[in-house]
């Protein structure tokens, strides 16, 4: 029997630990599973909403790290999580994405010579202004099965010296979720509960350090928002640090005033899915988002100058515009009279990628 503990931390890595676990349980005589909560979310309805909406078993072991600078979080997770491996001693941990908490709990895995599963592996923006770049960079070099949920990732880790036999690419994991919760997302009354109507609305997140700490970019946005609105309503549900950000720089009560502009609080997973679904088009600076309109053939403008998810504009529904008002707003125009592309499903976003998972974790030594 092998001792594995999965890693969960923020809004994202929920989703992706979702389909892991539901496999895992299928094979309760050969996994003893521990679920930990580094409580980097911690807000209901960033955190324990997920654990409701996708049947996710009640965490092991929440270490309550909440929020501080990305030293002092990092810090106070490796302070942590290395006491739960001395006390749990497991043969192996399974950290997804690329969060703080993804690093942090390598960091220490790796100098207790604990194996360290990194599933989402091998993505690369080139971009080491974003903090997840980072993340995702050292967790890999400390990884020793790494799985890739894209081809690219093959590329990206052969070029930094990553030897092949600790690579695998089982597509997805994100995509398991999506599609196992089909049925639920399709029969979500959130579109009534909103006053909304299908394909009659675009669906905003935005979240990123470089897109919301300062002004300038905020105010940017927030003009780009108000020509959109001109042509159809937005919803927005709203990220804490984005909304913080919107007050200290006194631009909340301007988005409130501002007509076809609906902002709510942050959704959980099944309204939210529901949401890009039935939207006309999301515009986003997440990452998982990306992938999702991917599947739901839905257009996705990406408010990034890169991505390290390249399979979602070279076979998906995604384009990359930054905060190029001229190009947002032509390609809102091209969405509008239904000229965007249409896209294809990328290779193992099958909804099988957490079987293919959990086959490589029984046979891993
Ligand atoms: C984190 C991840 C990012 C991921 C995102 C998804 C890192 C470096 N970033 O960004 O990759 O895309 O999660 O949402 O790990 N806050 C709350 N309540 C919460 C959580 C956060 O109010 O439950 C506020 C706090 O003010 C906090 C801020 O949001 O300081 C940022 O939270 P943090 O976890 O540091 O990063 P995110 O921006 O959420």
């Amino acid at each position: 029997m092998k001792r594995i503990i999965i890693v969960a931390g923020a809004r994202p890595n929920f989703v992706k630990i979702a389909a892991l676990m539901f496999e895992l349980k299928k094979y309760e005589t050969s996994f003893d599973t521990i679920l930990v909560h580094t409580g980097q979310h911690y807000d209901y309805k960033m955190s324990e909403v997920f654990f409701q909406n996708l049947n996710i078993p009640a965490p092991d072991i929440f270490l309550n790290i909440g929020s501080g600078s990305h030293a002092v979080q990092t810090a106070k997770i490796m302070t942590a999580f290395e006491k739960v491996i001395l006390k749990t001693k497991p043969d192996m941990i399974t950290v997804v994405g690329d969060v703080n908490s993804t690093l942090a709990c390598s960091l220490v895995a790796a100098k207790l010579h604990v194996k360290i599963v990194h599933v989402e592996a091998g993505l690369r923006s080139f971009d080491r202004t974003m903090p997840e770049e980072i993340n995702r960079i050292v967790t890999d070099s400390l990884s020793d099965l790494l799985l890739v949920s894209e081809r690219i990732g093959l590329k990206n880790l052969e070029r930094e010296g990553v030897h092949s036999d600790k690579v695998h690419f089982v597509g997805n994991i994100m995509i398991d979720t999506l599609l196992a919760n089909m049925k639920t997302i399709n029969a979500s009354k959130i579109l009534e509960n909103l006053n909304l109507k299908k394909k009659k609305y675009c669906i905003m997140t935005l979240h990123r350090p470089s897109n919301v700490d300062s002004k300038e970019a905020l105010s940017e946005i927030f003009e780009t928002m108000e020509l959109i609105s001109q042509q159809i309503n937005i919803v927005y549900p709203i990220h804490p640090r984005t909304k913080k950000m919107l007050e200290m720089h006194g631009i909340f009560k301007k988005c409130e005033q501002m007509e076809n502009l609906f902002m709510v609080d942050p959704l959980g997973y099944i309204d939210f899915i529901k949401l890009v679904k039935e939207s006309m088009f999301a515009l986003t600076d997440s990452g998982g988002i990306q992938e999702e309109s991917t599947v739901l053939k839905v257009p996705c403008l990406t408010m990034r100058e890169n991505t390290e998810r390249p399979i979602t504009v070279q076979k998906g529904t995604n384009y990359i515009v930054g905060r190029s008002k001229s190009k947002i707003m032509r390609h809102v125009a091209d969405i509008l009279c239904k000229r965007s592309k249409k896209g294809t499903i990328p290779a193992k976003w099958d909804g099988k990628t957490a079987k293919r998972i959990v086959k490589i974790l029984k046979e891993a030594g």
